[in-house]
């Protein structure tokens, strides 16, 4: 299997370069920058990446690599700090100053003939983020671009063997960034490009297994894609050894916990099932504010879930489908320790549990786990679904939560989601559901006069739940979930739409 090692000098960047590389279809591997040159010959890689990083190579005991990297007849790819690496350990010039870049930045190829541009245009956009640059490129490579402020983009020695970019290529801002990597991997890595996600899951078995050994794994399910994805990736390297706990916070949509639990079983995961709605709602009782809601739900959903845990005889890990975007946003990345984190969908663990955490899928984002889910044969209903928050229906549920209000959005929204599953616009969506507003308006239904609660509706489009934009639904559709609403479910008397896009609103309401 080709082999592509990338070694990390810090960048943010990192991961998305090894997300690339898996894309082309070629397995590659992360070490940090000052891995020992023994352990990268074992590796036999076919190339080496050296990634950028927010340090200078001009500050002292900033990261760097041995020369004797370049001696060993294998391809070295240096991106934006990894070029000025490059650069200083093959005897040109970094130097720092006015010439900084951020952002977006044209450059034109000089050299055509150089293998990494191959097939390219001869001027493009890339983006930049480097605040040093090089002065005077080494005495064996030659200049292959600039940018047009005469800033050297690209250098590389005869054969293109070494090249040095200055931009970033694994980033999509960069035009043709993936036919960059392509032309590194396939035209002068001589890599086949035949490896693919069923190959990563035969590796992430074996690691499992080396790490847990013969001990016991707990996992939290919440229903969703990651944590059952992590789970069931870990059944296959435990089989009986993984025990699940999937706690009812009483806040689930209408049979929610009876599906999730038939998916479970028809995937065969050993599952605790816990029965706590009676807690959450005393706990939850005249309790009308968001963050308190959001509080309470999390410091309960800890106290169910240790009281069950601690049933599972000699387990020692926790697992967690934690994904790079959440070790991103939790700041763990690059080398040090895992920390245990608080994956918001299980509600946030105690740091003080005593057990070592399990995050296969740490390195790996959205899509990618749900193609491992479609080949570990996950129902499409677990991989496709909407993302549904940790806190439930509390967040949809303005006001207090009572049983009766809960079960009355329960109604709508299952009304509603039916009617965008029957029109085919599910898949096409990031997010639609119903919320309950604790406003009571008049209305007349059989001649008689109501005063009853009101439920919006709300529909978005996202790429990644950061910013979203309101589904412009077919008018058809909203009448007939209007008119079914208002007929069906008891204690509603007028829908409303919510048109506001993300920002300035949120996604949910609370
Ligand atoms: P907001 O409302 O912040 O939501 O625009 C963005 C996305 O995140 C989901 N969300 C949550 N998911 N736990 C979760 O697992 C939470 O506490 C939580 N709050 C919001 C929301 O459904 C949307 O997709």
């Amino acid at each position: 299997m080709d082999n592509i090692l990338i070694l990390d000098c810090g960048s943010q960047y990192t991961q998305l370069i090894a997300r690339r590389v898996r894309e082309l279809k070629v397995h590659s591997e992360i070490l940090p920058w000052d891995v020992g040159i023994e352990t990268i010959k074992d590796k036999k890689p076919k190339g080496i990446v050296i990634s950028g990083g927010p340090q200078s190579v001009r500050e002292e005991g900033a990261p760097s690599v041995s020369n004797k990297l370049f001696d060993m007849g294998i391809p070295i790819l240096g991106l934006c700090y990894g070029m000025q690496l490059m650069t200083k350990l093959m005897g040109g010039v970094v130097g720092s100053g006015c010439k900084r870049e951020y952002g977006r930045t044209g450059i034109s190829i000089v050299d055509s003939n150089a293998p990494i541009f191959s097939g390219i245009t001869s001027s493009f956009e890339v983006w930049m983020s480097h605040g040093d640059h090089i002065d005077q490129i080494p005495p064996e490579m030659h200049l292959l671009a600039s940018t047009h402020e005469g800033v050297p983009a690209a250098m590389a020695n005869e054969d293109g063997f070494f090249t040095g970019l200055q931009f970033h290529p694994e980033v999509v801002h960069t035009q043709h960034g993936i036919d960059i990597l392509a032309n590194f991997l396939f035209k002068i890595c001589k890599c086949q490009g035949d490896w693919n996600l069923g190959d990563w899951i035969q590796r992430m078995v074996v690691v499992i297994q080396d790490q847990v050994k013969d001990d016991s794994v707990v996992c939290g399910l919440s229903g969703g894609v990651d944590s059952t994805v992590a789970a069931v990736l870990t059944q296959k390297a435990l089989g009986e050894r993984l025990e699940c706990i999937f706690v009812n916070n009483g806040l689930l949509r209408e049979g929610e916990s009876e599906g999730v639990l038939e998916r479970y079983k028809r995937l065969n995961l050993k599952v605790h099932y816990v029965d706590a709605s009676e807690v959450f709602m005393r706990s939850l009782k005249g309790v009308t504010d968001p963050e308190s809601k959001r509080k309470i739900i999390g410091e309960t959903f800890v106290r169910v879930f240790e009281k069950e845990a601690e049933k599972i005889q000699g387990a020692k890990w926790l697992l967690q489908g934690t994904l790079y975007p959440d070790v991103i946003e939790s700041g763990h990345t690059g080398k040090g320790a895992a920390v245990i984190k608080s994956h918001h969908n299980v509600g946030g663990l105690p740091e003080d549990m005593d057990l070592e955490v399990l995050e296969p899928l740490r390195d790996l984002f959205k899509d990618e786990v749900r193609e491992i889910g479609r080949l570990l044969n996950v129902p499409f209903e677990i991989i496709d679904r909407h993302p549904f928050p940790g806190p439930g229906l509390a967040v949809r549920c303005l006001g207090e939560l009572v049983t009766d209000r809960l079960d009355t959005l329960r109604a709508a929204d299952s009304i509603f989601t039916e009617e965008i599953l029957r029109t085919g616009l599910y898949d096409k969506m990031w997010q639609a559901f119903c919320v309950l507003l604790p406003v009571r308006t008049v209305g007349v239904m059989g001649d008689a006069r109501t005063y009853s609660e009101v439920v919006a509706l709300r529909a978005v489009e996202s790429q990644d739940g950061m910013t979203a934009d309101w589904v412009r639904l077919p008018y058809d559709l909203i009448d007939k979930v209007s008119r079914r609403i208002c007929n069906e479910v008891r204690g509603i008397n007028r829908v409303v739409m919510d048109v506001t896009s993300k920002p300035p609103s949120t996604i949910e309401w609370e």
